[in-house]
């Protein structure tokens, strides 16, 4: 990295960077929303242009382009869970940042265990075949009410296709990871996560973009009927976004 980019900038500038306030850059420091690079022992908080240049990039923006990179690399270490065991971690702390939020306990129960099916799908459909790096990119920004997740697995199809060989576009398998309760996960049989997921979004009234391949799907705010669409860009695995 060069030098420019390890300097460090004051609470004061950091937040004219970003164009927000001093106070909301401590309060996000403070929730974890958004930590300082380095905290002096008197307590002033410093933040890094390089992750300056990544907060305002945006999450959702930094997870497609690490699920969407031909090349692999290692996201920033906040984002990135190697584990289900550090995902399972993750997701427990993001449920109790949200019950301090004023979010009702019940969304929040089913936000969050919508965003434990999406997520743990990327170890449980992965294992042992990933193609280049593995586990899931899993992040959220609470005050964009904004969840994202993803993976550089195999993707929907591949899985899919041991069970449903007559599959042959990402599209379809899409759809019927969405709509059929069935597993690419043999012996085992329940294959009813996704379609959990998508119930229990819908009930806390949040949206969901999911894209696996060339395809996503959309299922708006108290909408029912999913959209199935090509991507403007191909994915490796499996990439969501949940705004609430
Ligand atoms: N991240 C993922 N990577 C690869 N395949 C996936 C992923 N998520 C879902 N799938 C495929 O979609 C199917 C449906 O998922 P789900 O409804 O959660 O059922 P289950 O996980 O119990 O099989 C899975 O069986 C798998 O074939
Ligand atoms: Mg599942």
């Amino acid at each position: 990295m060069d030098t420019e980019k390890t300097q460090l900038l004051s609470v004061g500038k950091a937040a004219t960077y970003l164009g927000l306030t001093p106070t909301t850059l401590r309060r996000w420091n403070k929730t974890g929303t958004f930590k300082a690079t380095f905290v002096s022992p008197g307590q002033h908080l410093y933040y890094s242009i390089a992750d300056l240049e990544k907060k305002s990039k945006g999450l959702v923006q930094s997870a497609f382009d690490w699920t969407s990179a031909n090349g692999p690399y290692t996201p920033p270490s906040d984002w990135y869970c190697p584990t289900s065991d550090v995902f399972k971690a993750r997701l427990e702390r993001m449920a109790k940042e949200l019950l301090e939020s004023p979010l009702d306990r019940s969304a929040i129960y089913l936000i969050a265990s919508a965003v434990g099916e999406i997520g743990n799908n990327s170890y449980d459909h992965n294992l042992g075949n990933w193609p280049d790096i593995l586990g899931a990119f899993f992040s959220y920004d609470l005050g964009k009410k904004t969840i994202v997740l993803g993976d550089r697995g195999v993707g929907i199809l591949a899985t899919l296709k041991q069970i449903k060989p007559g599959l042959s576009t990402h599209r379809e398998a899409l759809k019927v990871a969405f709509t059929e309760v069935l597993t690419g996960r043999a012996p085992e049989h329940r294959g009813n996560g996704l379609k959990y997921a998508q119930k229990a979004l819908k009930q806390a009234h949040a949206q969901l973009d999911f894209q696996s391949g060339d395809a996503c799907l959309k299922l708006l705010k108290n909408k029912t009927k999913l959209q199935i669409k090509i991507a403007d860009a191909p994915i490796r695995g499996c990439f969501a976004v949940i705004h609430y």
